[in-house]
């Protein structure tokens, strides 16, 4: 018996092989192939903080998509007019904010000039351009035939193939995953005749708030400096642009030389001779001389830390389903695996376009780290999770609390579109949006479920506590809500309790109504109770006291605001479902039974009719990325799996061919929202929620009927 018993566990333990999904084949068989350069997208390599985008050469020769980092930002120079030389002179603008005048950082029309730098300064810039010369040729994409380029989503390496000249080019690209270092492995003859080389160029930043596809300008050549400096197999390029400066450190296996600028550029070439391959190794780095690993190592390194990336965390199978929707599902799935981690796995929340191209001066969002960074805690991939998280906010600690004093709240106001400093730039919107405010508890308490232990309670109780802080003295005692009539003998007695309103002014998440009239917005009201909520029970898990203000406003928030039996975009908006502006934003009322765990007051027959409402009069065609994971993890929960999908799959909600979120009508390709928050919708079905249906049997009735959905390692969701 007792053998039986060892044998049974054995049995258990070792899954059989059949019931493991093969996550290479599903893997790779989503491998992108392109056979002639995209104009819009780049096919690329990347490791989280350092990317790199290539046309069908394998590098950027046709095309100069982006070489982008966490680290690479530069300042335009300051303006000189008297008063507005430096941020210190931007004074904002006074809101009346019940019954007081706060200042906000928003563009004073007294001092457009400063206002407007801090909007468009740091912005985020190109490194440089790496790509094929052609000797003395002159040689265009029409030039090449056989043009063939595979991403190896496996092991993060992009073999390109093409012929010219009657010869044949080979070249693999892959991205150290420990540096910001790009290795390049050639092979052709026309290497060995100086017919074959490689360049390096450079661009001077641009000022463009969306600068896509291309980052950068290439002929103001003459406010920018580089120099060269040269050692055997190595190189060292120094590119200087007004205060910054960094290095290009280029080592190389073989014969060749490398020489330059050509005259009036910054273009340099190294020429090979003598040999038919070329092994190349470019680090990128605000440090001089830097010495990096051969390109056949990083090539190693490379594919070692993808297949550890694939083989480990949560995964989803739906290729053996043989229906269309669920391959193309799975291809989304994939490919936004992929290039999240490239793009989204830094030390700063990305940039809306990751290390693609920039949008917004390539700055990052408060409001939207969750739909960037969340899905690595669900997908298991915590490490990702916390190269930012709560770096971010450690580091932004003492200036929100400097923001909140000065607007004489307490506690912490995190900014909105940030650089890697904290500074918040001006804006109407940016600076009284307020959704962003509750994200620490939505992060903190994801990690708490996976790890509950005393020290991811300490590593956010900080940032907690001044978050909760502030929420608490920003929500304002309404007095005139609330009144309980008592009908007692002759004369009423009448018990004033009073509700806390957030608002005005304020702009709710969809940025379309008026600040000074807009209050109590039903996705708002939801968070700050489940933040304060969080925080009472971050303290209780401590064992430390609950301060008494966080109750008292967690348990009188205005109620959800409901008219005609829907949940508004906030109380009292006119005209809610009639007027086309208001049905075409942001749909964030379906989050509180979605993105969020439902507070205890939702009514779900209301809940049902919101949805209904949306699914039959919102203007799909104005949303745009995460708007339909937002739609599709509230379906999700109302139990309409195939309504989920058909959001996640909607006509207006885009993947490129290699799996770029399209941005659509209102911002630039990709949108990367719309990946993170696919995958985060994703893992909800999944791995399903609290209360949820559990078990293996669940999952397929999170998705629609026939599909056959194999998943291992998803928990459930809040
Ligand atoms: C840009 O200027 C600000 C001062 O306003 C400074 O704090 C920041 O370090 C500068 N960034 C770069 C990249 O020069
Ligand atoms: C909101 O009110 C402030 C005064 O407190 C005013 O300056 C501002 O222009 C108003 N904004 C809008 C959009 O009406
Ligand atoms: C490239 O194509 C152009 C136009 O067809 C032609 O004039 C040129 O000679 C070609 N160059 C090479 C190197 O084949
Ligand atoms: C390019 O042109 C230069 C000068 O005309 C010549 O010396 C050199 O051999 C040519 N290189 C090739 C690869 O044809
Ligand atoms: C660079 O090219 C652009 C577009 O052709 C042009 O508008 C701009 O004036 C040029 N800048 C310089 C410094 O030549
Ligand atoms: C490297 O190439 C140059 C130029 O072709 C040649 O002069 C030199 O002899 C070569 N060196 C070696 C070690 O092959
Ligand atoms: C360098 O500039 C001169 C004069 O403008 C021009 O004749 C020559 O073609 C240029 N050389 C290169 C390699 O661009
Ligand atoms: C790199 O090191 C070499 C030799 O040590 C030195 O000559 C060169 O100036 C250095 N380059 C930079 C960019 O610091
Ligand atoms: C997160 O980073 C901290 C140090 O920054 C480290 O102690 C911790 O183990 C990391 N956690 C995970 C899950 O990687
Ligand atoms: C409720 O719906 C009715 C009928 O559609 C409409 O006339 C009325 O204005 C709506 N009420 C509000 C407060 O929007
Ligand atoms: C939920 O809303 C429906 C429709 O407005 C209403 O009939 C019902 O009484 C509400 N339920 C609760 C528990 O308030
Ligand atoms: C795919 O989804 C669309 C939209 O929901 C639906 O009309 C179609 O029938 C689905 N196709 C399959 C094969 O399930």
């Amino acid at each position: 018996m007792r053998r039986w018993a060892i044998i049974l566990t054995v049995a258990i333990w070792v899954t059989p092989a059949y019931s493991k999904i093969d996550r290479k084949e599903v893997v790779q068989s989503f491998n992108p192939v392109r056979h002639e350069s995209s104009n819009s997208s780049p096919v690329q390599v990347g490791n989280g903080n350092f990317a790199f985008g290539v046309d069908v050469t394998g590098l950027q020769t046709f095309m100069p998509f982006g070489t982008l980092s966490s680290w690479g930002w530069h300042n335009f120079s300051l303006p000189i007019a008297p008063g507005q030389t430096s941020p210190a002179d931007f004074t904002g603008l006074d809101w009346w904010t019940h019954g007081r005048l706060v200042n906000y950082d928003q563009p004073n029309p007294a001092e457009p000039l400063i206002s407007n730098w801090m909007v468009q300064n740091p912005q985020r810039i190109n490194l440089g351009r790496i790509g094929f010369s052609f000797g003395n040729e002159t040689v265009t994409e029409t030039n090449l035939s056989d043009k063939s380029q595979t991403l190896d989503l496996y092991s993060g390496t992009i073999v390109s193939r093409f012929e010219v000249s009657g010869s044949q080019v080979k070249v693999k690209t892959s991205v150290d995953p420990g540096s910001d270092s790009v290795a390049i492995q050639v092979e052709s003859d026309l290497l060995r005749g100086g017919q074959l080389g490689v360049f390096f160029d450079y661009p001077y930043p641009d000022v463009n708030k969306f600068d896509a596809p291309f980052v950068g300008v290439w002929n103001a050549t003459s406010q920018h400096t580089t120099s060269l400096q040269k050692s055997p197999n190595q190189a060292h390029i120094t590119h200087t642009i007004d205060t910054i400066t960094y290095y290009t450190a280029i080592q190389w296996s073989g014969n060749a030389s490398i020489n330059g600028p050509l005259n009036s550029t910054h273009r340099y070439v190294l020429q090979p001779r003598g040999d038919s391959s070329l092994d190349l190794t470019i680090n990128f780095s605000p440090k001089s001389n830097q010495t990096r690993d051969d390109a056949s190592l990083i090539a190693k390194s490379s594919a070692d830390w993808w297949q550890d990336y694939w083989e480990t965390g949560a995964f989803i199978d739906l290729t053996r389903s043989q229906n269309k929707n669920a391959t193309e599902l799975q291809r989304r799935i994939i490919l936004s695996q992929y290039l999240l981690a490239v793009n989204e796995a830094g030390q700063d929340p990305p940039q809306e376009s990751g290390l693609v191209n920039n949008g917004w001066y390539g700055k990052f969002h408060l409001e939207m780290v969750v739909w960037h960074l969340m899905h690595w805690g669900r997908w298991g991939k915590w490490a990702l999770l916390n190269r930012s998280m709560p770096g971010v906010y450690e580091r932004f600690l003492p200036t929100s609390i400097q923001r909140a004093q000065d607007q004489g709240y307490a506690g912490a106001r995190w900014g909105k579109m940030s650089d890697p400093r904290g500074r918040s730039a001006p804006g109407e919107i940016n600076s009284l949006l307020i959704w962003q405010q509750p994200h620490p508890f939505y992060l903190a308490e994801n990690e708490y479920r996976a790890f509950p232990n005393q020290k991811t309670l300490q590593k956010w109780d900080e940032i907690l506590t001044e978050t909760a802080e502030f929420m608490v003295s920003f929500a304002w005692y309404n007095t005139s809500t609330g009144i309980i009539h008592v009908p007692l003998a002759m004369e009423p007695i009448i018990i004033q309790t009073g509700f806390y309103d957030l608002g005005p002014p304020m702009y709710p998440v969809s940025e379309n109504t008026s600040p000074n009239a807009t209050f109590n917005p039903t996705f708002e009201l939801a968070y700050w109770r489940f933040g304060l909520t969080t925080a009472a029970k971050w303290k209780t898990r401590q064992h430390l006291p609950v301060p008494t203000s966080w109750l008292h406003v967690a348990h009188n928030l205005a109620p959800l605001p409901i008219i005609n039996n829907t949940y508004p975009i906030y109380q009292d908006i006119p005209n809610m479902w009639t007027d086309p502006t208001t049905v075409s934003d942001h749909p964030a009322m379906l989050g509180i039974f979605g993105l969020l765990p439902p507070s205890p007051d939702l009514n779900l027959t209301v809940m049902r009719n919101t949805a209904d409402k949306i699914a039959s009069v919102w203007d799909l065609a104005n949303l745009y990325g995460w708007d339909f994971p937002l739609l599709a993890t509230n379906a999700a929960r109302l139990g309409r799996p195939g309504k989920a999908v058909e959001y996640l799959l909607d006509a207006n909600f885009v993947f490129d061919d290699v799996g770029m979120p399209v941005g659509g009508p209102r911002v630039a390709t990709p949108y990367f929202p719309a990946a993170g928050g696919l995958l985060l919708a994703v893992a909800m079905m999944a791995g399903g929620w609290d209360g949820s249906e559990s078990g293996s049997e669940s999952v397929g009735k999170r998705f629609p009927g026939g599909w056959r959905v194999d998943v291992e390692g998803f928990e459930a969701a809040l």
